[in-house]
């Protein structure tokens, strides 16, 4: 099976290598407008050498978004000021992604370093949460959200659809929808979050709803020719996991019907009482089980940051792209030392570009 440098390709589109920027929210718009922050953070990414770097989860409406702070796509002044960036991020030979979703009950929360916590009902800053049923997160997150109407519901679709054509407009390659982590379309999936007694609550067939159809009229707007992603919390460890994965195991499949090109196996972050099982790669069994049964290529992240242990999952074939977060924040050149670590033939040129490349060869 392919190593970690090797090309992967997924429709029209082919990536350098298999190393993937994992999506990270970076809490400094305003208005849901991309700035100079975005501009560095997202151009030292793509300098460093990874195949796919994806913007950081991206809101379809204003009040999707998790914190004040989180980037936007639902209007074209946001698209405008991203577009440049993506363009930057092309010709330094990445291919741009972006995660747009909508953080449902979590939304309306201080960024993580100013509390982590609900904003509290009444302040200016904040604003009313929507969910598929009135039932709070709890912990940190204490605020009731509004369960959405069918009026709602299609509105979220109409937003999702909205902020996949801007993104599509200015030149993004890869689209992954965020129905993970709790947020909007997971907690639709999650018995924790979601009580409904019409047709987007009850059955599985119900609470996959949402989902379904909102990756339906996506994938009707994104270009055929570029690779439809999601990342699914696909476990929540809160007791009831191999149930919640037979599910979600079958939703897959469904998502694959519906067009989805590629799965990022994540966690569902629904409930407070997990008991997560942190630890080294913990994820890549649950991810190759997933790609086993559902046939779709498939990318994880969670604490994998060793270039050996990376490129093992890969040729082991329990992975077909290995996504990393904390590492790249730490080191946004880690692709390079991936490759000096993995003895692959000329590293800095495999993975930097001319300016960086020349004088890393040049002298060791
Ligand atoms: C994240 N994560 C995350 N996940 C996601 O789907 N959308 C997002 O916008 C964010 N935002 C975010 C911000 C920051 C600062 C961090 C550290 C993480 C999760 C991230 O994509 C990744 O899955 C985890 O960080 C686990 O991978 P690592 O960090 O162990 O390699």
């Amino acid at each position: 099976m392919p190593g970690l440098f090797d090309p992967f390709s997924l429709k029209n589109v082919t990536l350098r290598n298999r190393i993937v920027v994992s999506p990270m929210c970076q809490y400094s718009a305003e208005e849901g407008l991309a700035n100079a922050w975005h501009g560095a953070h997202l151009a030292g990414l793509a300098r460093g050498g990874s195949g796919l770097v994806v913007i950081e989860a991206t809101a379809v409406s204003p009040e999707g978004r998790i914190t004040p702070g989180c980037l936007g796509l639902w209007n074209d002044a946001q698209a405008e000021a991203l577009a440049p960036m993506v363009a930057g991020m092309r010709k330094a030979g990445a291919v741009a992604g972006i995660q747009i979703g909508h953080a449902g009950r979590k939304a309306s929360a201080n960024r993580p370093w100013e509390g982590d916590d609900h904003i509290p009902a009444g302040d200016p800053r904040g604003w009313e949460p929507i969910a598929p049923s009135a039932i709070a997160q709890g912990g940190n997150l204490p605020r009731l959200p509004r369960a959405m109407t069918q009026a709602d519901i299609d509105r979220v679709r109409a937003d999702f659809v909205a902020a996949a054509e801007r993104a599509r407009e200015i030149g993004i390659e890869w689209l992954k929808l965020h129905f993970a982590h709790g947020y909007l379309a997971q907690s639709f999936l999650s018995r924790h979050a979601n009580r409904r007694e019409d047709a987007y609550g009850g059955s599985f067939e119900n609470r996959s709803r949402f989902l379904i159809e909102t990756l339906a009229a996506v994938r009707e707007v994104w270009p055929e020719d570029r690779p439809l992603s999601a990342r699914l919390g696909v476990i929540e460890y809160d007791g009831h996991d191999e149930e919640t994965l037979a599910e979600a195991i079958a939703l897959v499949k469904r998502f694959k019907a519906e067009g989805l090109d590629l799965i990022d196996v994540s966690l569902g972050f629904s409930t407070n009482e997990a008991k997560i099982p942190w630890g080294p790669a913990f994820l890549a069994p649950v991810a190759e089980r997933v790609r086993r049964e559902s046939g779709l290529p498939t990318t994880t992240s969670w604490y994998i940051s060793r270039p050996e242990q990376a490129d093992a999952l890969l040729r082991e074939g329990k992975l077909d792209l290995v996504s990393l977060g904390r590492p790249l924040l730490a080191d946004p050149h880690w692709p390079y030392a991936a490759a000096q670590a993995l003895g692959v033939e000329n590293p800095a040129w495999k993975t930097l570009p001319a300016p960086y490349a020349h004088w890393l060869a040049r002298y060791r």
